[in-house]
């Protein structure tokens, strides 16, 4: 199985990212949380800190990119691919963010079709050598648009096609599609990961046990909560290091308090469901970083 980290916008940067991967290890890929390209402009300070090949060298990065432009979407993948040697870019077809869909982009961008074909046909014309995978929801508000989108992801070379099978109009409650999910791994010649509330080693398993033929995994909140999930082994000592290795890193490059705080908050979010029944322990952490 291959282990993919999802993109989590303001958690999984590179410093979350070198943190886990030094600490805990086991993922075959991490995908940057996206950048959303302005017209002619280059990378904004943040995302290009985040994508910097010197900060992020003992793990695989992808950076995602997350616009309904080709034009905006080729000015950044020919910085990312020949400043920054990144052979593979994802391009996000998944964020279902209000703000973001009605600007058309992310799932958004789901309900046109005819408009995904134009963007990816221009890519690869521009892109030739670019490897180019997609992260997409089943569609906007009826998996049954899946169906055509597919039909144009299968038209390109796609390196590889990341479901999340939710549709936009999920947002991220309810069970993910898996029959939906079923019907395109049938559809379609591409190289599949799933991605979808695994959030346990069973979950995996029974994962893995009805969809035999799909290798590989991407997974996102289950690890923010379990960051050893893939080795099954947190202790109370790989947890302290992870953390400080964060909040030491957050410190070096965040200026003042708030900041750090406001980050280290997030992850307890997340992290803080690790903490036993009675919650003691949790509620006096809330209350430091309160
Ligand atoms: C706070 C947050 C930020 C996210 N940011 C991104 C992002 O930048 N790019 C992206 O493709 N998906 C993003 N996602 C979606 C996740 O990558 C993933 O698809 C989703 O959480 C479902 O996977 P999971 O059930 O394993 O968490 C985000 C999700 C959350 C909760």
């Amino acid at each position: 199985m291959n282990y993919y980290f999802a993109p989590m916008e303001g958690i999984t940067g590179y410093i979350y990212r070198n943190a886990h991967n030094k600490v805990f290890g086991g993922i075959d890929k991490y995908f940057s949380p996206f950048i959303s390209p302005i017209a002619k402009k280059d990378l904004k300070t943040k995302e290009r800190n985040d994508i910097l090949p010197e900060h992020n060298e003992s793990l695989h990065l992808v950076p995602q990119i997350l616009t309904n432009s080709a034009k905006d979407f080729v000015r950044i993948g020919k910085i990312l691919a020949n400043d920054y040697e990144y052979e593979e870019i994802n391009l996000n077809l998944g964020c279902p963010v209000r703000t973001v869909v009605s600007k058309k982009k992310g799932s958004g961008f789901l309900a046109y079709p005819e408009k995904i074909d134009e963007f990816l046909d221009i890519v690869y014309n521009e892109l030739p050598n670019l490897k180019l995978s997609i992260k997409t929801r089943l569609g906007m508000t009826d998996e049954e648009e899946f169906d055509e989108l597919l039909e144009i992801y299968n038209k390109y070379p796609l390196s590889e096609l990341i479901i999340h099978a939710r549709i936009q109009a999920d947002y991220y409650k309810y069970t993910p599609r898996l029959h939906a999910f079923k019907k395109a791994a049938g559809m379609t010649n591409h190289k599949l990961c799933y991605n979808g509330d695994l959030c346990s080693l069973e979950d995996i398993e029974a994962f893995h046990k009805e969809f035999p033929m799909v290798d590989t995994v991407m997974i996102g909140r289950g690890l923010l909560t379990n960051p050893a999930l893939l080795q099954g082994t947190l202790t109370k000592e790989n947890l302290l290091t992870f953390h400080n290795e964060i909040y030491t890193s957050y410190r070096e490059v965040l200026s003042g308090d708030t900041p750090v705080l406001y980050k280290m908050k997030e992850l307890w979010c997340y992290m803080g469901a690790l903490v036993p029944d009675d919650k003691k322990e949790l509620k006096q952490i809330k209350k430091l970083i309160d």
